[in-house]
């Protein structure tokens, strides 16, 4: 019996090789992208239809919140595949779209955001867990500190130094009510903070409130 050895394969035909088998993983790689998007949609779409059909506020808003991460993972998830090295997560650019979103959802032409971005890439693996800490203070902003009728401003500062990224989030609104309970929102901050190694910090912005997280470079960016 005899077996053509890898080895013997003359030059052209193993660059054919190579070449088909680039192709067959760019392929499956669009294929996984696309099942994964088409995924996310399915879960917001349900999640939209159970908080239209649920009366009890407390619930409504749950699931509201819940439709919101969703959405934040799938923002990260367009982010990721539309960029060139699916393997490298650009900050700036997901506030970008977080921020129009969020904002842009309300509706309100008396919300304003201001946006001062440098580039800053973290590794793919730290994407989602830090797109939805953003997503809690960006959307804590924009439902808790301007009520109906008080419009205002949202900043959101996205830097970096040697060793972290440096994102703020002031808003110009009321601030947080003395003695305001911390809600769910603030778990998930809690929790995601602590797998990150991050940093989240809440202060008085005088008026209003900021959010300073700070994330370490180290361990693989
Ligand atoms: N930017 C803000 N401006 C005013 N109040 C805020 C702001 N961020 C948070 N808060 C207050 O802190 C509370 C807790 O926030 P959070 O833990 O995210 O829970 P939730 O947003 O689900 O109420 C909010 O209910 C709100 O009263
Ligand atoms: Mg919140």
């Amino acid at each position: 019996m005899t077996e053509t050895s890898p080895l013997s394969i003359d030059g052209a035909d193993h660059t054919a090789a190579l070449e088909r088998a680039l192709e067959q993983k760019t392929a499956l790689l669009h294929e996984v992208d696309h099942r994964v998007k088409n995924n996310l949609q399915l879960i917001a779409s349900l999640l939209l239809l159970q908080t239209r059909r649920t009366a009890d506020p407390g619930a409504r808003e749950a699931l509201r919140g819940m439709l919101e991460r969703v959405n934040a993972v799938a923002t990260v998830h367009r982010r990721l595949f539309q960029n060139e090295d699916v393997q490298r997560f650009d900050v700036s650019e997901f506030v970008r779209d977080l921020v129009g979103d969020m904002v842009g959802a309300t509706g309100r032409e008396d919300l304003r955001a201001h946006l001062d971005l440098e580039p800053v890439a973290v590794s793919a693996a730290r994407a989602a867990p830090l797109a939805l800490v953003l997503s809690e203070v960006v959307g804590n902003a924009v439902r808790h500190a301007f009520p109906d009728g008080q419009g205002g401003d949202i900043h959101v500062t996205v830097g970096r130094d040697d060793s972290q990224v440096r994102i703020e989030i002031t808003d110009n609104g009321v601030g947080r009510a003395p003695g305001c309970a911390d809600g769910f929102g603030s778990t998930v901050i809690q929790l995601l903070c602590r797998q990150l190694k991050a940093t989240c910090l809440t202060e008085d912005a005088e008026p209003g409130v900021r959010v300073k997280v700070f994330l370490p470079l180290n361990g693989g960016g």
